[in-house]
């Protein structure tokens, strides 16, 4: 049996998260696949002893697929272990990075059908150059407001991987028999 790893990306960090923790988990022998939530059209569930799913966010919010996604598949979810993970620049700040303070991971939790048994929020990566100029712009604006990097010609990435580390640790704890409800 695997895990399954869905991550739901627009510029590729949290792919990239997905591909650590998939690593991370085999250092512990516990195989996974990741695939891009927009393209798992035809899973095989039976395959999959716990599911995580990592979600990023844009202009306030998680892409629609995410929902989708949760709903379309909320049978099958609440049958197995979960956990959920979402990638943001607010969590670059270490007291905005936990699911009860950090306000979308709050929302999603309270309002999402399907209840992860486990919950993770990272600090995702800037990356100027790589953005149009309209949400450059933005971008440069919100950290202007938020004292963070407005220096356009730099990349940095904030996602603390000993953080990623370690959730793929209590990741490979979870099963059937350790889940909460
Ligand atoms: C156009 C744009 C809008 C963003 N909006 C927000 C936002 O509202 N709040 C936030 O905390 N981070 C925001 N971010 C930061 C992203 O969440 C961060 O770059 C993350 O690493 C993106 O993950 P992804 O590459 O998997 O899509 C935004 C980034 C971009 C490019």
């Amino acid at each position: 049996m695997k895990t399954l790893i869905l991550f739901s990306t627009r510029d590729g960090q949290t792919r990239e998260i997905a591909s650590y923790l998939a690593s991370e988990l085999k250092e512990q022998g516990v195989y996974a696949d990741v695939v891009n939530l927009n393209r798992a059209n035809e899973i095989a569930w039976q395959d999959y002893e716990r599911v995580v799913i990592g979600a990023s966010i844009r202009y306030g919010h998680f892409h629609p697929a995410l929902y989708r996604f949760v709903k379309k598949h909320l049978d099958v979810l609440n049958t197995l272990p979960g956990a959920f993970y979402s990638v943001n620049l607010v969590a670059r700040k270490a007291e905005k990075r936990t699911p009860q303070t950090n306000s979308y991971t709050r929302k999603f939790l309270l309002n999402s059908p399907w209840q992860p048994d486990l919950c993770a929020v990272f600090a995702g990566a800037l990356r100027y150059p790589r953005y149009r100029w309209y949400d450059r712009f933005m971008i440069r604006l919100i950290m202007k407001m938020t004292g963070g990097e407005t220096d356009t010609h730099k990349e940095v990435v904030y996602t603390d991987w000993g953080q990623v580390a370690s959730f793929a640790r209590e990741v490979a704890q979870l099963t059937s028999d350790s889940r909460v409800k």
